[in-house]
């Protein structure tokens, strides 16, 4: 893969917990405006690595670079002022602000708190038809005026995808996308990631098999830690060490 395509680069990402060793020497090179899947059995560590991506986690060795850039050590606020933004989990929203005020709050957050400007109407004003955009695109137009809190749970995630996508990010890491839905919601937020994917890059951790053999342009399988396998679904998914790691696990 040219240098050039390269939006996200781990080198040598290693995590140690007290001497135990969760992710071990992890490479990985994700592709501008692709949607790559970080997947693996339980305990594998994929929380951790994606947590070393978002920097939520220093890592023990090893360098992230975003955009050439090498950001290994910057704070979640600084990666995502520089495009790289983390799903914000259903707690970070406002359970009694409406969705439209919701997302408003993201957008102004975007914004800055040092500059008052936006408390003018007129922008306000703006905002208000920005957010507006944004709940639209997301399916949750029906829902604008209802409390955050009163949404169905599917609803929620299409809520907190609609507030990262407030920030303008180039490149959004989701946790788990689906974990809770239904069939109904998968459908619904499987099509957003690839509408939100079309000019963007999207690296998600997920369990349902089906949404990542069907999203995924590349997959990472990791396994005690290590990369064990990267390539597209039909490639990984017959991969004999993949398939081992897999075997009584229940997944997959
Ligand atoms: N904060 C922590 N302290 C100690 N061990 C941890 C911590 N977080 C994760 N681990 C261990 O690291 C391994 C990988 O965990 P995790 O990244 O959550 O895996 P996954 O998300 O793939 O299921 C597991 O064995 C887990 O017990
Ligand atoms: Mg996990």
């Amino acid at each position: 893969m040219a240098e050039e395509e390269v939006i996200l680069k781990a080198e040598g990402l290693t995590k140690e917990f007290r001497g135990f060793v969760a992710v071990k020497n992890v490479d990985l090179r994700v592709r501008r405006h692709t949607i790559h899947a970080l997947i693996g059995p339980n305990g594998a560590g994929k929380t951790t690595c994606f947590n070393l991506l978002t920097h939520f986690l220093t890592p023990t060795a090893g360098q992230i670079h975003f955009k050439g850039r090498n950001i290994t050590g910057s704070s979640p606020a600084a990666i995502a002022r520089m495009g790289l933004a983390r799903s914000f989990q259903i707690s970070a929203v406002f359970p009694h602000l409406s969705v439209r005020e919701n997302v408003r709050v993201a957008l102004q957050r975007k914004l800055g708190n040092s500059f008052h400007f936006w408390r003018s109407e007129r922008v306000l004003n703006q905002l208000d038809s920005r957010a507006m955009e944004l709940v639209t695109a997301v399916g949750l137009a029906a829902f604008a005026e209802q409390q955050a809190v009163d949404l169905p749970y599917g609803r929620k995630r299409a809520l907190e995808i609609a507030t990262t996508l407030a920030l303008d990010p180039e490149m959004m890491l989701l946790d788990e996308p689906m974990a809770g839905l239904g069939q109904e919601d998968i459908k619904r937020i499987a099509a957003l990631i690839r509408t939100v994917a079309r000019d963007r890059t999207v690296l998600m951790v997920e369990h349902n098999m089906s949404v990542v053999a069907d999203l995924s342009d590349t997959i990472t399988v990791l396994a005690r830690g290590e990369v064990l396998a990267e390539g597209p679904y039909a490639t990984v998914s017959k991969d004999p060490a993949v398939v081992e790691a897999y075997v009584g696990t229940g997944h997959g």
